[in-house]
């Protein structure tokens, strides 16, 4: 695509999702995300640093950008008339919104994911799953679509609504334009990014790893879910891994606000997403605040993963 002031043609988000025949009031609600995330990456990168002084459901400090992003996200979903049921990573309650449509959605999402990279300057995102109806404790397969934006050294928009995977990039008049139409990712990687401390990994999945590394996979791991997921989808190739640990059996990632969405869109471009024996798309959540291991990226690597849980001693 061009650069704004050049005369090729750009698509911009809006128009991409009539193109794809989005339902109507989900193209308004995705417009709508997009509106907000412009005001997050203000606050990002003006906003203060310091805690807020409160914590979250799994008892982690917030950041006062926490709930900031938070804030901006809720105020524009609940204003936007499509939106019944909402529940975010920074919140503990489903909340429910006045939906004056006949047709409404429900939206989890994690406003500000990777927030404590913001003080070392790196990668953050926001992440969401939009389910039809008001009901949002559903397999991550129902989701009517899922999408993150990337505060990179670009802005960047990556979404399905279940038919491909699509880029978009902000542009000098804070516009979404496409970049890259229907991604897609190879079957297999050269680049690992496990997370998780290394000597709390059970035999499985340290055999697995080690067998990555003798293969010659490079470790590319920045420790920002949605930058170091977006390398896989960009790249088209890599295994992103936050696995059960000794200790920690579900693992550190949630499942309505980080896993779902993730593996939606890793889905949609070919990849796969497993909780090392099953996909995550199909995981019944169990509540909002359920945790999961994960294994997603390139199919053969997931499933190479799966073979060596099964073994695990
Ligand atoms: O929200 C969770 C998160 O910040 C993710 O962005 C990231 O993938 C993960 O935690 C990193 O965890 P750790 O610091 O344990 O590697
Ligand atoms: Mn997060």
């Amino acid at each position: 695509m061009g650069e704004p002031g050049s005369t090729k043609f750009q698509v911009d988000l809006r128009r991409h999702l009539r193109e794809q025949k989005v339902e109507r009031r989900l193209i308004e609600l995705i417009c709508e995300i997009a509106e907000a995330s412009k005001y997050i990456i203000n606050s990002i990168r003006t906003g203060d640093l310091g805690v807020a002084g409160t914590s979250n459901l799994y008892g982690e400090e917030q950041l006062e950008l926490d709930v900031l992003s938070d804030r901006i996200l809720q105020k524009r979903l609940k204003s936007s008339g499509v939106v019944s049921s909402v529940v975010s990573e920074e919140n503990n309650d489903i909340m429910q919104f006045n939906c004056e449509n006949d047709v409404c959605y429900s939206v989890a999402y994690d406003p500000l994911d990777g927030s404590s990279l913001v003080d070392v300057n790196l990668a953050v995102g926001t992440i969401l799953s939009i389910y039809q109806g008001d009901n949002i404790l559903l397999p991550g397969r129902q989701q009517a679509a899922a999408l993150y934006i990337l505060y990179g050294p670009r802005t960047t928009l990556v979404y399905s609504t279940g038919n491909g995977v699509h880029e978009f990039a902000m542009n000098q008049l804070m516009e979404y334009t496409l970049v890259k139409e229907n991604i897609t990712i190879d079957g297999v990687g050269g680049i690992y990014s496990p997370g998780g401390q290394r000597n709390l990994y059970t035999s499985g999945t340290e055999k697995y790893v080690r067998s990555l590394e003798e293969s010659g996979h490079k470790l590319r791991y920045s420790g920002g879910f949605v930058p170091d997921i977006n390398q896989v989808l960009m790249k088209g190739r890599g295994i992103f891994m936050y696995p059960h640990l000794q200790g920690r059996p579900q693992g550190k990632l949630r499942l309505l606000y980080e896993l779902n969405p993730m593996a939606f869109l890793i889905e949609q471009a070919g990849g796969a997403a497993s909780n090392g024996r099953m996909p995550i798309l199909d995981i019944v959540p169990e509540g909002i605040d359920m945790c999961s291991p994960v294994f997603i990226g390139c199919r053969e690597d997931v499933a190479m993963a799966e073979k060596f849980i099964a073994a695990e001693d």
